[in-house]
């Protein structure tokens, strides 16, 4: 493959990500840091996040995979070798995976990176991702000091994929 895959993902100690449709928190410096990477660059998420958003992401070519969406503002790819035909046509080099739970579990594999922040929490939630410290093919290169957000305290990590 031309092109790299990223994933981005905000994590709890029990690698939750979602619930009810939403994110588990919201933490302004993890917004900060997905719009660092992301901004001007290709996002890949599916219908559920699609549909969590106000709108499609500014300034970013979204991808939505999706066997049902029908929407203009944003391109649909009907399933994972649509989304590689197209992402072979497209100049993208770099590409982040942005969720939801379904995407990640399918394109985990194909990523080359993923930059993970973690929350020193346990939450309720109803979706989750790998847990990357139990998989031998992904190692964790880099991590920040803790940090707060109000009772919050989370850092940011860096797993790379061996694969
Ligand atoms: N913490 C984080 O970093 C983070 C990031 C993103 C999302 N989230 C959370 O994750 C939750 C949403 O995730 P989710 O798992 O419910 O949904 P999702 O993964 O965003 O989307 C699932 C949908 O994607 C489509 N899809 C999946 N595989 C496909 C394939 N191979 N080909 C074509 N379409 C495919 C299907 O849409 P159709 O039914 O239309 O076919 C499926 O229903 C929310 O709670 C959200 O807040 C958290």
């Amino acid at each position: 493959m031309r092109f790299k895959l990223k994933a981005v993902v905000c994590v709890d100690l029990n690698w939750g990500i979602g619930y009810r449709g939403k994110l588990l928190a919201r933490i302004p410096e993890d917004m900060r840091l997905f719009r660092r990477l992301t901004l001007g660059k290709t996002v890949i998420m599916g219908r559920g996040t699609f549909e969590s958003l106000p709108a499609p992401l500014e300034a970013r070519v979204n991808i939505v995979l999706s066997r049902s969406l029908n929407a203009n503002a944003v391109l649909v790819c009907r399933s994972l070798d649509e989304l590689f035909l197209r992402l072979e046509a497209y100049p993208a080099d770099d590409v982040f995976v942005i969720g939801g739970e379904a995407i990640y579990s399918q394109l985990l594999p194909h990523c080359t990176q993923a930059y993970v922040t973690e929350i020193a929490a346990r939450f309720d939630a109803d979706r989750h991702f790998a847990d990357l410290n139990q998989d031998e093919s992904w190692v964790l290169r880099g991590k920040s000091d803790y940090k707060t957000h109000h009772d919050l305290r989370y850092r940011f990590l860096e797993y790379f994929h061996n694969g």
